[in-house]
């Protein structure tokens, strides 16, 4: 019996177990694969005892509407950067990585099924490189791979991002208030700018494009008459001020090297009443709203295939590659390729000039 483990690494995102799913439904087509999930990443494997768990039919049946990943996720440690406690009761970190692949090696592991975003693949590169038959599929909401057209979640968080500012536009309205609504993205707008778009907003900040809080001000008068009126702003976690820093806090948790994005709204609100807006405003942070939950038809599908995919590539032995979806192919890159190449919205994006079209002032 031959053996692929599959893991989800990262952030969760909807469509992770429908990637699995699809990818026992296709190894179950053979009859000498057998599939095995290692729990939280390559934790379950790194563990003693080890977690892993059988991934049969019995395991997968009916997850594909399942929100978050049956095998669990971590964004946090890893092969490379394991973190251990020292004796004064700090942290630090050790690679575990050879230690990793020999105990692969000893659990018959044949191949393994990467599931993550951009550091997950950084991982999966790094692991190839030493001899590990490994096969990547990109997986964000942040929609910031440059190597693939789209990743399953994006379209269900700017969903679940749209219909919060159908929301926020009622009682907007109602109160004839200013909303500014924080939503997830990391350093890309993609979820930003569609929710803007689709939902109808008046404003949208993202972080390729720094603002300038006396446009947003412009903008936002322009939407009241005599103190009647309201506006809803959509604000990227990622937006920034014209000659201005992120908003973060530095996140204490073991292993967790990423900035903890958060807070722009309520600085945008600010920063709005300090240049003359006296309406009432409130923000709202959507967090992990965006993550939770059942993806859309058009996740499921597109998770669908990359699982199928995937298989075929541990089948075809096309190690060292990334799934990759490029309209109408789903193909793949080599992970090397793939890794650190972020998609931003440029200036010159369709979406850019569509918002400008539509007179939602992008704070510049
Ligand atoms: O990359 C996905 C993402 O949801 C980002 O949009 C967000 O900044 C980050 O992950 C949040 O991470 P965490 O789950 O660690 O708070």
């Amino acid at each position: 019996m031959k053996r692929v483990l599959v893991l989800t690494g990262g952030g969760d995102c909807p469509g992770l177990n429908a990637v699995i799913r699809a990818i026992v439904k296709r190894a179950s087509q053979e009859k000498d694969w057998e599939v095995v999930g290692s729990i939280q990443a390559f934790n379950g494997v790194l563990w003693e005892p080890t977690e892993i768990k059988i991934l049969d039919s019995k395991a997968v049946k009916g997850i594909h509407y399942q929100g978050g990943t049956i095998i669990e996720t971590t964004n946090k440690g890893g092969p490379f950067a394991w973190p251990v406690k020292n004796n004064d009761g700090t942290w630090s970190s050790v690679d575990r990585s050879d230690e990793m692949i020999r105990k692969l090696q000893f659990m018959g592991i044949d191949a393994v099924i990467n599931i993550g975003g951009d550091g997950s693949q950084k991982i999966s590169q790094l692991l190839y490189e030493k001899g590990l038959n490994i096969i990547g599929v990109p997986k964000t909401i942040d929609n910031d791979l440059s190597a693939t057209d789209s990743t399953f979640g994006y379209q269900t968080a700017v969903e679940i991002a749209t219909d919060a500012v159908d929301k926020l536009v009622t009682t907007a309205a109602s109160h004839n208030r200013v909303f500014a609504m924080e939503v997830m993205g990391r350093y890309a707008g993609w979820i930003a700018m569609n929710a803007a778009v689709a939902g109808g907003a008046d404003v949208c900040l993202i972080p390729e494009i720094p603002y300038d809080i006396h446009k947003v001000l412009e903008k936002v008068q322009s939407r009241f008459v005599k103190d009647r009126g309201f506006a809803v702003m959509v604000v990227s976690e990622g937006a920034r001020p014209k000659n201005g820093k992120m908003s973060f806090t530095k996140n204490e948790e073991v292993g967790y090297e990423n900035l903890k994005l958060g807070g722009i709204s309520s600085q945008v609100l600010k920063e709005l009443k300090e240049a003359g807006c006296n309406a009432d405003m409130r923000n709202v942070m959507l967090g992990h709203l965006q993550r939770g939950g059942i993806p859309i038809a058009y996740d499921r599908v597109l998770a669908a295939q990359f699982g199928v995919k995937a298989f075929e590539m541990v089948l075809n032995k096309e190690f060292g590659r990334m799934v990759s979806y490029q309209h109408p192919e789903i193909t793949s890159v080599l992970l090397k390729e793939a890794i650190g190449r972020p998609n931003l919205v440029t200036l010159d994006n369709a979406l850019v000039k569509t918002c400008q079209g539509l007179g939602i002032s992008l704070g510049i």
